[in-house]
């Protein structure tokens, strides 16, 4: 009538929430800087704000949130970022009864153990153990991540199982691949989620973002809000997934 039209309000869809969602959780060291705060600072948020974005996940049906928390190449870091990375990770651990331990969730971690400290592997076990059980949502941690060592240790299994005669090289295929990956019953993640500015993957879930929808904001992680997050499930529900058909 006045010739506008007007914008389509944008409403989550209920129906069509994505099964497993993954964030590249980035930008906490920037997220300091900007405050004139040590870079551990920003850590210490980011994973607050993972307490929210994983209640929120929850209610809303995500099934599966894996969070990429340390990556493979990450050790390159100064030693003082990296032990605070680490006792910020232990400190959660040891409060996992009152955090995560309270809620429908369940915890895995998937990652590399061999190179984290006795006491955070055995805190990983005794919380991955205590929330087996859980049928709500399962957060998933990357821990001393990469796509590629995951990649990397798959074949080597494979490989392995060729030379003891289980397994021929003819049936190697792409379900065998993913059998032998941290994700092996976890479904593929219908939407990536990066915040901070970056367009790149840096070596997350390499394999399983085949089809992966991506999603990035200039926003650094302490502050993507939980209204972010649904911003970027309704553009997720707003996007044709071909998956290579018509
Ligand atoms: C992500 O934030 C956390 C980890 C990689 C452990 P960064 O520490 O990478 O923050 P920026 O990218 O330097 O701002
Ligand atoms: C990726 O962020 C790893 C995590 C968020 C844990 P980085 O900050 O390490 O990635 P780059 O170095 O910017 O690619
Ligand atoms: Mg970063």
């Amino acid at each position: 009538m006045f010739g506008f039209k007007k914008r389509a309000k944008r409403v989550l869809d209920k129906n069509n929430i994505p099964k497993h969602v993954a964030i590249i959780m980035d930008g906490n060291g920037r997220w300091a800087k900007k405050r004139g705060l040590p870079r551990s600072v920003g850590h210490s948020m980011g994973a607050k704000n993972l307490e929210n974005i994983v209640d929120f996940a929850g209610n809303m049906g995500v099934k599966y949130l894996t969070v990429y928390a340390f990556s493979t190449e990450n050790w390159k870091r100064p030693k003082e970022e990296v032990d605070a990375l680490m006792k910020l990770l232990k400190d959660y651990l040891l409060d996992f009864d009152n955090l995560l331990g309270k809620k429908d969730a369940r915890l895995r971690v998937f990652g590399h153990r061999e190179e984290l400290s006795d006491e955070i592997n055995e805190l990983i076990d005794i919380c991955e153990e205590k929330s087996k059980h859980k049928t709500g949502i399962s957060i998933n941690i990357a821990l001393n991540y990469g796509g590629r060592l995951e990649i990397c240790q798959a074949v080597k299994k494979i490989a392995q199982n060729v030379k003891d005669g289980n397994v021929n090289v003819e049936d190697i295929d792409e379900k065998m691949i993913s059998d032998n990956l941290y994700t092996y019953d976890v479904p593929d993640p219908d939407l990536i989620i990066r915040p901070s500015g970056e367009y790149r993957l840096s070596n997350f879930l390499l394999w399983q973002c085949a089809y992966s929808e991506f999603w990035y904001s200039d926003i650094f992680w302490p502050d993507f809000t939980t209204k972010k997050f649904e911003d970027a499930i309704i553009d997720y529900q707003l996007r044709n997934r071909r998956f290579g058909g018509v």
